[in-house]
């Protein structure tokens, strides 16, 4: 236990006895986001639980986690050195690999300038502001065109298996310059998998703090493995493929500008650590990863809330209808001047908090908080749910609405309200894809909304539970109907 090294003065963070080899590893089976929330309500912000042998250092409340992630940043940036993660990339990634000293900080800021080259450079050759709006326009069309296809052929569909091949698309064409269609063998392999990776990447798997459930058959971990693997020969593929037809006066995407950096000598004032091939790879691969199931998840949540809820729905059409219009399509820019739209989609990260854990922390020296001392090495549980629902924070914290993020009159975001939504984590490890995230969400939403009234299928009874992982989905779903807002002009 922690206990014995506590040096004097200082006390260990309270938290629930477990019982003996499990520790809390039985109540923490089930929706854990849910379990820590109700123990942090007895137990307080900084709480231990035990999970399996090991200790396990959970942080609730907005005040401690802000504290703990950007006042103490430097102390809580680690990442703990679990089981599973070393299957991620081989070991090599850049968000779940062990690493949190120079090597990591430097690849963090290449994939950092990599992604804001490739996203907000102005777009060559059509009048999109930049490539991601190109890039997530084009997507979002061809969306509108195949749901009414679907409709039109099926009476009803699920729009899962769409968006996870429009959003993968957005991202390839950012990292590696190329479109799949829909129906590509290659790609649907890659990114149609169920909860196999967020089963096993969320916080509590078993098998990262029970060591003899790793050499127990165990089906989790054998389709969580295979998940990666499919992906990096996947991404290895591609990376071949790009250092073959590398040319360094003309980069094409993330992967050349990359390999760009890999074969320059270190050096110069920006001198850069000497970077492998593999790490290229960890690189790419996290950046399609996380860009592709964070935002299918983000609207597959948006569609389901508003075929829910259906007079939100209506607002904001009416709003898109009044700013926007029915002629033209929305733009990154219009952002500002859709403040219903915005608040939506606050609220949808808000109620769902479908990444109800960061990626798990953990402490690079020995450290207080709140009073309490925390080891070196401990793991750290950020638990984003917990904020997103506290009574303490939001009214009604169970009720989905909007309005809660606007001002009285209706025309301007309260940004002390959107500011407690916690969905990208904080400091030193927050997400680097929040802006693109954020403005993917955007424009693929009002581009859908703009053309199609999407419902359910009536009298039907549809299970939104969230499935808890690393991302939390709800259960496949084939009830959406959609209708069409009014004739589409064809495009110029
Ligand atoms: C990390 C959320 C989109 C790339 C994270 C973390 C969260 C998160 C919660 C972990 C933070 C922590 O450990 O404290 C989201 C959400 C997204 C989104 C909600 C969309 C709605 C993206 C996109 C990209 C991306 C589009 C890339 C194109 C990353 C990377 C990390 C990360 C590389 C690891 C950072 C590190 O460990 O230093 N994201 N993300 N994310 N995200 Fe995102």
């Amino acid at each position: 236990s922690l206990q014995q090294h506590v040096p004097q003065g200082l006390k260990s963070p309270p938290g629930p006895r477990g019982i003996p080899i499990l520790g809390n590893m039985l109540e923490l089976r089930k929706d854990p986001h849910l379990v820590l929330t109700r123990l942090s309500k007895k137990y307080g912000d900084v709480m231990e639980v035990s999970i399996g042998t090991r200790p396990v250092l959970v942080l609730s409340g907005l005040d401690t986690i802000r504290q703990a992630l950007v006042k103490q940043g430097e102390d809580f940036m680690g990442r703990p050195d679990l089981y599973s993660f070393q299957y991620v990339s081989n070991g090599q990634s850049l968000t779940f690999s062990p690493d949190s000293g120079e090597v990591w900080k430097a690849l963090r800021k290449l994939a950092q300038n990599a992604l804001k080259t490739f996203s907000s450079t102005v777009s060559p050759t059509s009048s999109s502001t930049c490539l991601l709006e190109e890039h997530v326009s084009k997507e979002a069309e061809y969306l509108v065109t195949k749901f009414l296809q679907l409709m039109e052929e099926e009476k009803r569909f699920d729009p899962f298996q769409y968006l996870v091949v429009s959003v993968a698309n957005v991202i390839c064409a950012m990292c590696f310059g190329k479109r799949y269609d829909h129906n590509d063998q290659e790609l649907l392999k890659v990114v149609t998998f169920g909860n196999e990776f967020g089963e096993v990447a969320g916080s509590g798997n078993p098998a990262d703090f029970i060591p003899v459930l790793r050499y127990l058959p165990n089906r989790a971990m054998k389709l969580f493995k295979d998940v990666n693997r499919r992906f990096d020969i996947f991404v290895e593929k591609i990376v071949q493929e790009h250092y073959i037809g590398f040319d360094k006066g003309h980069i094409r995407d993330i992967t050349d500008s990359l390999i760009e950096r890999c074969q320059e000598k270190s050096g110069g004032e920006d001198a850069c650590l000497p970077i492998s091939n593999e790490k290229i790879m960890g690189i790419v691969s996290d950046l399609f990863g996380a860009g592709f199931d964070t935002v299918t998840t983000a609207l597959s949540w948006s569609l389901m809330y508003v075929a829910l809820y259906p007079d939100i729905q209506k607002k904001i059409q009416d709003e898109l209808d009044q700013r926007i219009g029915r002629e033209r399509r929305p733009r990154l820019s219009d952002r500002g001047s859709l403040p219903y739209t915005e608040a939506f989609i606050l609220e949808m990260f808000r109620h769902s908090s479908f990444l109800p854990f960061t990626v798990p922390h953990s402490t690079t020296k020995a450290t207080v908080l709140n009073g309490y001392y925390i080891p070196k090495g401990t793991c750290v549980f950020i638990n984003q749910w917990q904020v997103n629902h506290d009574e303490k924070l939001w009214k009604d914290p169970s009720a989905f609405n909007p309005e809660r993020f606007l001002n009285a009159a209706g025309t301007e975001i309260n940004r002390m309200e959107s500011d407690k939504v916690l969905t990208f984590g904080l400091g030193k490890r927050r997400c680097i894809g929040e802006s693109i995230g954020r403005w993917e969400v955007f424009l693929f939403l009002t581009i859908l909304l703009q053309h199609l009234e999407f419902s359910l299928c009536p009298g039907e009874e549809v299970d939104v539970t969230p499935q808890y992982g690393l991302t939390m989905k709800y259960k496949k779903c084939e009830s959406f109907q959609i209708k069409k807002r009014f004739p589409m002009k064809s495009s110029p």
